[in-house]
């Protein structure tokens, strides 16, 4: 497996990222392989033992507004964790005027799940959602009860310890029993978006499961396949959701024995 261009998420010119013209080709009608993720991602944490209040995470939304919808009945608040300033612009703007085509996603959800059905999302997601403008590499530890992060890792970078570290990052921002769903194009070799061509690392279900070893459990790894994909420039998507595991991050001890001295930091 190897990166489509051996480069890392800094070389990118991610304040130029064209949101509308993203958001044209992948959501403004409601696709195939979302129409095969939403009901997975709703079931997954209609099933899930949540907290009453409940604090969510989506990284890297994009302009991609179904991870939050999915998460709207089981949160207090949803923070979309975004870095690129453009993205943030498009989702302050969306967010208070939320397009009819998001219609058809939410529909999908409550096709899913009876928890979407006594909702209004366009009148909910402004009263929940908080925007950050953040990198995935900056994320706190141990802050969020729920996560998402769709198409990411993979599409941030070429290279593959960096998709590991920002997998990693995004686990971790979750408190230890958190579950989380995450969406990662499989074979991706980049991506145009407007005037700009963005890197991806070919990432395989192995990687995959071999990223999330250490920091999640319960890991169930869902193909997303359709015989039209092959045409756009990767194999297929996959689906993983999972649940922080318990144990705590690899702590990096400085100093020795037990005093109030040690600095603990986790390690990617
Ligand atoms: C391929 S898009 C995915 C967007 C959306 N989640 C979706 O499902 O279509 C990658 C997203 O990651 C964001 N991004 C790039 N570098 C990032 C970083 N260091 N931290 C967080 N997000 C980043 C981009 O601005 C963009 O919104």
């Amino acid at each position: 497996m190897t990166g489509a261009l051996a480069v890392n998420n800094a070389e990118y010119p991610w304040d130029l990222f064209d949101s509308e013209s993203y958001q044209q080709r992948n959501y403004a009608t409601l696709h195939e392989l979302d129409q095969i993720i939403i009901p997975l991602l709703a079931r997954f944490f209609d099933e899930q033992d949540l907290p009453r209040h409940s604090a969510a995470i989506d990284v890297g939304p994009g302009t991609n507004l179904y991870p939050a919808m999915a998460m709207l009945p089981f949160a207090e608040t949803i923070t979309l964790w975004e870095y690129s300033s453009a993205n943030v612009v498009w989702l302050e703007q969306e967010i208070g005027r939320y397009r009819r085509s998001w219609d058809d996603f939410w529909q999908a959800l409550v096709r899913s799940c009876d928890r979407y059905r006594a909702i209004r999302p366009a009148e909910l997601l402004p009263q929940v959602v908080k925007i950050e403008k953040g990198s995935i590499f900056d994320l706190e530890e141990g802050r969020w009860d729920l996560g998402t992060m769709f198409f990411v890792a993979e599409s941030i970078t070429g290279m593959l310890d960096e998709c590991a570290t920002a997998t990693t990052r995004f686990v971790r921002s979750l408190k230890p029993g958190a579950p989380f769903a995450a969406t990662f194009m499989e074979g991706s070799r980049g991506y145009v978006v407007g005037d700009h061509t963005f890197p991806a690392v070919a990432v395989t279900e192995q990687d995959v499961h071999d990223i999330l070893r250490d920091v999640a459990r319960d890991v169930t790894l869902h193909p997303i396949r359709s015989p039209q994909l092959f045409r756009h420039g990767y194999d297929g998507m996959m689906l993983v959701t999972g649940v922080r595991s318990d144990t705590p991050s690899t702590w990096v001890q400085h100093g020795s024995g037990s005093g109030t001295n040690q600095r603990k930091e986790w390690s990617a």
